[in-house]
């Protein structure tokens, strides 16, 4: 059974999620307004992923008989500079969900919890994954400058992505 610190953490972690999925629900939904379709579907299927993210963790926590706690997600931003603001601040936020990602594997190993530290292997190897995807985005926005014909085609191959949800294929 799961209890103390590391339930605390944990279900933390679900809220963090929560809050990442609404706030790319907000970008995707400014992205949109600003004529960006395919910016605007990246974001939102960024957002389906945040979900599955969360789940993942309610789930874990039930599985392993401890209480999972939903609390109020914080307000997230509604308005942004351009697009190079969303996409920065996307990396910022993926940066801080690493750190709190390797907060909790901190706290699996201190408390000896070898379930817990199995089970967040995944979400580090996800982080790295995350973090790339967000800063090749990134590199390519600050090279044609978020303007022109490049952010068109760039608007068009973002377009491309589907929701694909990656923790289906894991026990939990
Ligand atoms: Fe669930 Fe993007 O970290």
């Amino acid at each position: 059974m799961i209890k103390g610190k590391m339930l605390n953490a944990l279900n933390e972690q679900i809220n963090a999620e929560q809050y990442s999925s609404l706030l790319y629900l907000s970008m995707s939904a400014w992205l949109s307004e600003k004529g960006l379709p395919g910016f605007a579907n990246w974001m939102y299927v960024q957002y389906q992923e945040e979900m599955t993210h969360a789940n993942k963790f309610f789930k874990y926590v039930v599985e392993r008989g401890g209480k999972a706690q939903l609390n109020a997600i914080a307000q997230m931003p509604v308005e942004f500079d351009s697009v190079i603001d969303v996409v920065e601040k996307t990396l910022v936020h993926e940066q801080y969900i690493t750190a709190l990602i390797n907060n909790l594997v901190d706290v699996a190993i201190e408390e000896r919890d070898h379930a817990a530290q199995s089970f967040l292997k995944w979400f580090v190897d996800e982080q790295v994954e995350e973090e790339a995807n967000v800063q090749e985005i990134l590199d390519t926005l600050k090279l044609i400058n978020g303007q022109g014909n490049g952010i068109f085609m760039l608007d068009r191959e973002l377009r491309q992505r589907v929701f694909v949800d990656s923790t289906a294929a894991t026990t939990v």
